[in-house]
């Protein structure tokens, strides 16, 4: 049996996404109910089961790490985990997606365990559609948390912004502009349907609207030259040379088929798909003791299961019970 991850479309897993709390400090309209029951504290998996899942995937062929959340900061001493991560030998990259509120106080203790890139979520610049689209307040102290984390050295920073047609597609020239004049990746997301509220289709602004709204107000596009295949964001530099902007089309270009994701939530469960209706238990494994062969086990076996890739464009599409905040964004 291989010791890498392949499931039966052939696909090789590399890329584990580790959500480490289910808890926001924000309340996405696209991502979260606003009244939520969290998780208990013993159901998280702890530091050290977390880096014995990576240690054991890291020898299946993990070499790709993203810590989530819901909001990963609100995790307390996340920067511990982050140093037990860097020194599980073989994970050439570990990544942090956030929502910035908490970054102007952990940065530096991110940066000095060993993180060096961040993924920034950003939706707008406008006070008012920022609480409209989170709940709550903010965008000041996610702005201040961004200047710290470049000052700290983070590099690149990602910015991504959920578009929603009616709420923030206004958004996505000024959010370019202030990207281009600070040194951010801009990465915009269509909208799927993964959050508490109703989705429609026609709230979705389409990967090409967005490439034309930019390539209007802005500046044309070229294909980046060290764009992955493999990433769900087709990748584009500006043509006179300052700038980058990515766009992740889930719904209109599903990346399914190159999809090399799998990912751990916070209470312990693989889950083979963003979307996927169902999961693999690992922390009973763990807590009974399982052996490292046992855990990989529960790898193979997630991985094998995997179907071919999300189907929102059918009519089959049923929404998996967990909203995004308690699968990992
Ligand atoms: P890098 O390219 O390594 O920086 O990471 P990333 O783009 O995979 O990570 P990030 O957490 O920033 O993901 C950006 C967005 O892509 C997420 O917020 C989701 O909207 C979307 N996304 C991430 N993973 C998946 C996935 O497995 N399936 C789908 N359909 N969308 C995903
Ligand atoms: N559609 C697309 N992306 C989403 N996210 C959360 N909910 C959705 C959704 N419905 C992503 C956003 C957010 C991250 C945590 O998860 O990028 O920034
Ligand atoms: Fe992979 Fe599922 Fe995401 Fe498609 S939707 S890219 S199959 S995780």
């Amino acid at each position: 049996m291989s010791a890498r991850l392949i499931d039966g479309f052939g696909r090789v897993h590399n890329n584990l996404r580790i959500s480490v709390t289910d808890r926001c400090n924000l309340r996405c309209t696209y991502c979260m109910p606003e009244e939520v029951a969290f998780l208990p504290r013993e159901e998280l998996l702890t530091f050290e089961e977390i880096a014995r899942v990576v240690r054991v995937g890291v020898g299946l062929g993990i070499d790709k790490l993203r810590l989530t959340g819901g909001e990963p900061l609100m995790r307390r001493h996340l920067d511990r985990l982050v140093a037990l991560l860097t020194a599980v030998t073989g994970t050439r990259d570990i990544s942090l997606t956030t929502n910035g509120l908490l970054l102007n106080e952990q940065a530096e203790a991110l940066y000095h365990a060993g993180l060096r890139r961040i993924n920034v979520s950003l939706d707008t610049l406008r006070p008012e559609i920022f609480r409209q689209l989170t709940r709550r307040d903010g965008l000041k102290q996610i702005l201040t948390g961004l200047e710290v984390a470049q000052e700290v050295g983070f590099h690149p920073i990602k910015l991504n912004a959920v578009v929603v047609r009616g709420v923030n597609e206004a958004d996505i020239v000024p959010l370019v502009r202030f990207s281009r004049e600070n040194g951010f990746e801009m990465r915009f997301i269509e909208y799927m349907p993964i959050g508490a509220e109703p989705w429609e289709r026609a709230k979705v602004v389409f990967a090409h609207e967005i490439m034309e709204c930019i390539e209007s107000e802005v500046g044309a596009l070229i294909p980046a030259p060290d764009y992955d295949p493999r990433s769900p964001a087709m990748e584009f530099c500006f043509a006179d040379g300052r700038g980058r902007v990515g766009i992740i089309a889930s719904v209109s270009r599903p990346f399914c088929r190159q999809c090399n994701r799998i990912r751990l939530t916070a209470d312990g469960k693989l889950r083979n798909c963003l979307f996927a209706l169902e999961e693999t238990d690992l922390k009973s494994v763990l807590r009974r003791g399982g052996s490292d062969e046992e855990i990989a086990e529960v790898f193979r076996a997630n991985i094998a299961d995997k179907w071919e890739g999300h189907e929102i464009n059918t009519a089959r599409f049923v929404k998996p019970l967990r909203t995004m905040h308690a699968i990992g964004g």
